[in-house]
């Protein structure tokens, strides 16, 4: 029987688990490929770290070369993190004449362009599905089952790691730093978490996204984002109160230009987003003609990445990918079909939390400053003064109706600028 040969790039966490599906359920891909795929090589930087996968005798290597001058191997899964050394990586398997299976969105998110010309160039194909999501298969969904459709918003909870610290704060009543700190104990969150909880990842993957569902030709850097890492758990508290729940999101919305942005956000309870806990990834996905699609499913950790992986090694050992890759828009030489709107003149409703200084006419004057800025509040929290040194702080909790970023971020620079505010105020954007 015919059969593919395969090589693996990266045997850390994820190149482990599809090293493990490979060997260990070898069967299972064979009926699914119509042919055995036979792991030839795995490469890594250090030959005698113990792996937790039993490999074949001369699999293991650390050098690159025993792949691309192998012909027979065709498909590689590269696995390695971090950008140079992937980018290089991913450039000599194309040149060799590799089609490639990624998992890595930040190679994808600062290269993507450069990668796939060469790829298109060498008709080669490059397989990603692991990169956005980890076990979620959102980039097929977008980029293929949902096709029939013009997207017109997807929403997403794009990074486990947040949203397992926001799950914690919520239900816990931890603070960020206690919460990080156990994300860190249990393996949720790396030892420098910066770029899960400052909203980077999440980004890196909605301008994928945002690519395949639009059109849209969008630099990560350019999309506004506010991570985590300033959250504070007495909002988590008001937000429940106001029948809410508090998510890192990634917003894509189409109104004539597209808005994009990522921050944490009041989702109304109830909202199968709303209720995404722990590790767990979701993205609801709506078009024109299917309505409202919700996905759900572990985005990280080594076998749910793997399955991805496999599913997409399967998918171009069978030929599936190269007709994919063939008429993908993403980092095409197409035209971009939409342009980013302003974000200043996005509009939505506001959770605004002010810190106050208990005296009388202050609510009046916040509201005369938002009224002066055309927003008008739907609702108000006060709840009574916490004493601090010698101030009594009161926290005043206004949900706006419908508002303009541009206006709601100058009026709250305007109240932060009076003297009755005490400390910086909090606002995030309602998702109802
Ligand atoms: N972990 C997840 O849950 C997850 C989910 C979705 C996507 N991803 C993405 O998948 C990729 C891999 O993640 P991971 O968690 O598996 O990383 P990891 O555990 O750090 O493993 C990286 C592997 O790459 C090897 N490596 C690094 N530089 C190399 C080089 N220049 N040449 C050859 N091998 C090299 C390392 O070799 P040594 O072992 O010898 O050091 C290691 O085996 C990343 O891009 C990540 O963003 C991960």
């Amino acid at each position: 029987m015919e059969k593919t040969k395969v090589g693996i790039v990266g045997l850390g966490n994820v190149g482990s688990g599809v090293a493990r599906l490979l060997t260990e359920q070898s069967a299972r891909m064979t009926r699914h490929a119509g042919q055995p795929l036979e792991l030839a090589k795995a490469v890594v930087r250090d030959l005698d770290k113990p792996r937790d996968v039993t490999l074949g005798p001369n699999v293991l290597t650390n050098d690159l070369k025993e792949i691309t001058e192998d012909p027979e191997i065709r498909v590689v899964a590269q696995l390695i993190g971090g950008t140079e050394a992937a980018r290089q990586v991913m450039l000599e398997l194309l040149e060799s004449g590799k089609d490639i299976v990624t998992a890595n969105k930040a190679l994808l998110a600062e290269h993507g362009p450069e990668l796939f010309d060469r790829a298109r160039a060498l008709n080669r194909s490059i397989a990603f599905e692991a990169s956005v999501c980890g076990g979620i298969p959102i980039i097929t969904n977008i980029g293929q089952c949902l096709s029939a459709n013009q997207i017109t918003s997807l929403s997403g909870i794009l990074n486990g790691t947040s949203n397992f610290i926001v799950s914690r704060m919520e239900q816990e009543g931890a603070d960020y730093p206690a919460a990080v700190a156990e994300a860190q104990r249990l393996g949720f969150a790396e030892a420098d978490p910066t770029m899960d909880v400052d909203g980077t990842d999440a980004a890196q993957k909605l301008s994928i996204l945002a690519h395949l569902a639009f059109g849209a030709r969008v630099d990560w850097h350019e999309i506004p984002r506010i991570g985590i890492d300033t959250l504070d758990a007495a909002d988590l508290r008001y937000a429940r109160e106001l029948g809410y729940r508090v998510k890192l999101l990634a917003i894509a919305k189409l109104n004539g230009e597209l808005e994009l942005h990522v921050s944490p956000t009041l989702v109304r309870a109830g909202r199968p987003l709303a209720e995404v806990r722990e590790a767990y990834n979701a993205v609801t996905v709506v078009g024109d003609a299917v309505g409202n699609v919700f996905f759900h499913g572990l985005g990280a950790g080594q076998m749910p990445t793997a399955s991805a992986v496999v599913s997409d090694l399967i998918d171009t050992a069978v030929g599936r990918t190269r007709i994919t890759f063939r008429t993908l828009e993403l980092w095409s030489g197409r035209p971009p079909r939409v342009t980013l709107g302003d974000h200043a003149q996005a509009r939505g409703r506001y959770y605004l939390r002010f810190t106050i200084r208990d005296s009388p006419g202050v609510l009046g004057d916040i509201a005369g400053v938002l009224g002066g800025y055309d927003i008008s509040i739907a609702s108000v929290i006060q709840h009574e003064p916490e004493v601090q040194g010698e101030d009594e702080l009161v926290p005043l909790v206004i949900m706006t109706h419908l508002a303009s970023e541009g206006a709601a971020q100058s009026a709250i620079e305007e109240i932060d600028g009076r003297d009755y505010t005490l400390q910086p105020s909090v606002r995030m954007r309602v998702l109802d």
